[in-house]
């Protein structure tokens, strides 16, 4: 880990200091006042003291006698509520580097949280529950534990359940933990995240992914927080010409969005989740030009599959409307609930007629955000302070195939419906090209296919795993 966190140990000493500081000046305060206003001590303020009248020697006035208790009672609290923090600090609480984690008890964020806690971070999760449940937290303690690293203490993992877009709520919660945590930097992953629902309600998602990331951002800037790693989508590619969409994607390729492009229009694939990321990613960017000192790493996701292998966690969207719609949502429900799978059209251009996306296991997806986090951390003067990478194997699986693999892995059949159309927003082939992560953060896919299939069928209990996993436990 690098040394140069060791120096954040010094602020909770300052921290400690400064309480006592205070307190100590209050209770002198408080002495004189006392000796200079003889009612004090009778608990009468000077307004009630019947010889007010009488004397000619001004009193001192009485007004601030209510608001100097209140201060000097706030301090005694302040001091006695972060006491546990200065205790646990010197057992090694607060030496662990911090990371602000948006989304944390989402689908990919408890992927990252788990990845970080085994990497030795201390975690900070804002998510305000709207698309997860609170009981993901423990079952990232399980994760932990089943991977043999025993029992996470609780002031690792601290979960704040707020709008990330709440300037007021966020402004306060990181006032209070800065007292004895340092946040050396954000992983920024809330979002809302349906193409479909995105479609019927736009102002939804320029609201929680463009608006509040504004805000989100300029609270960062005010508590210096200069590292951030942001999650981003491969719908920012939208639809590309025929000529270019055979291709893997490379990171140049985002469309400049022209005022005449209707996000209606399926061919153009524009549609408002994906122009909320291009925004996004175009305040990042911003974030970082306006500091010399700021760095930014954003992760074009492809389509993070499968879960970690000890099954407590996966994709479990309170939200199941709207996130019925993504593939893996779609077998699990049509193997559970016994329904047809719809495969929708993608113009032929795989071979078998249906869509062709670059399935990558959500393990993977984790450790890249960590490795792209550690690569802000590092500060290098002679590399770029905002990158943008895809994280994609660079492999087409068709959604076909992608069936087979689990009707393979789990001896389950999945009852398909061939549709030959195309559904809205979807794009036919959608590949990334790695080459850039590779070289520059030496990051690659590990888990292959039959892995992410063997996983996500355990994790949801299908087929052969059928009383496996955790899912009989929602
Ligand atoms: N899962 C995918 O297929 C995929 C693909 C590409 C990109 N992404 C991106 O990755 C990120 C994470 O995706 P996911 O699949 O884990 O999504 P998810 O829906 O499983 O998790 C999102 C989490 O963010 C929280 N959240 C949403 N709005 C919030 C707000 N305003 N304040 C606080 N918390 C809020 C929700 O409660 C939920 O826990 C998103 O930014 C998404 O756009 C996901």
């Amino acid at each position: 880990m690098d040394s140069r966190f060791d120096k954040g140990d010094v602020m909770p000493v300052l921290s400690l200091r400064a309480h006592w500081f205070g307190l100590t000046s209050l209770v002198r305060q408080h002495i004189y006042l006392a000796t200079v206003n003889p009612f004090h001590e009778n608990g009468l303020s000077s307004a009630e003291n019947p010889l007010a009248n009488w004397t000619s020697s001004p009193r001192p006035t009485p007004w601030w006698h209510e608001r100097y208790h209140k201060r000097l009672i706030k301090q005694v609290i302040n001091l006695l509520t972060s006491l546990p923090c200065y205790l646990y600090e010197p057992f090694g609480g607060a030496r662990n580097p911090v990371v602000l984690v948006t989304s944390g008890l989402g689908y990919v964020g408890s992927h990252v949280c788990i990845e970080l806690l085994r990497k030795g971070y201390t975690i900070l999760i804002v998510d305000d529950l709207t698309n997860s449940f609170g009981s993901v937290v423990q079952d990232i303690r399980l994760t932990l534990e089943a991977s043999g690293l025993g029992n996470l203490p609780s002031r690792r993992l601290i979960h704040i359940p707020i709008d990330y877009g709440d300037p007021i709520s966020l402004d306060r919660a990181l006032v209070f933990y800065s007292r004895y945590l340092r946040v050396t930097g954000v992983i920024h992953l809330a979002a809302s995240k349906s193409v479909a629902e995105s479609l019927k309600n736009p102002w939804k998602y320029y609201e929680n992914n463009v608006i509040k990331m504004e805000r989100f951002l300029r609270v960062l800037g005010k508590h210096g927080i200069r590292n951030v790693v942001f999650s981003s989508s491969a719908t920012a590619y939208g639809c590309l010409p025929s000529e270019m969409a055979s291709k893997a994607l490379n990171e140049d390729m985002v469309p400049i969005i022209g005022l005449d492009v209707d996000i209606k229009d399926t061919t153009a694939g524009l549609t408002p989740y994906g122009i909320s990321k291009i925004f996004g990613e175009a305040m990042i960017k911003k974030f970082v030009d306006d500091h010399p000192r700021r760095r930014a790493v954003v992760f074009r996701l492809f389509n993070p599959v499968g879960s970690d292998p000890s099954s407590y966690l996966k994709e479990n969207p309170r939200d199941y409307q709207w996130c019925v719609g993504g593939v893996m949502q779609m077998i699990k429900k049509a193997v559970v609930d016994d329904t047809v799978f719809q495969v929708f059209g993608g113009s032929g251009d795989g071979g078998d007629g249906s869509c062709i996306r670059d399935f990558v296991h959500v393990g993977d997806i984790a450790r890249g955000f960590v490795m792209g986090f550690e690569d802000c951390l590092r500060a290098d003067e002679t590399k770029k302070r905002c990158k943008v990478y895809n994280l994609a194997s660079g492999k087409g699986v068709s959604v076909k195939q992608l069936l087979k693999e689990v009707e393979n892995e789990s001896g389950a059949i999945v009852k398909i419906e061939d549709c030959q159309k195309r559904r809205e927003g979807d794009v036919p082939i959608s590949i990334g090209d790695m080459e850039k992560v590779r070289n520059d953060l030496g990051w690659r896919p590990e888990a292959r296919l039959t892995d992410i299939c063997k996983h996500f069928c355990r994790a949801y209990g299908i087929g052969k795993y059928a009383g496996e996993g955790s899912y009989s436990r929602n």
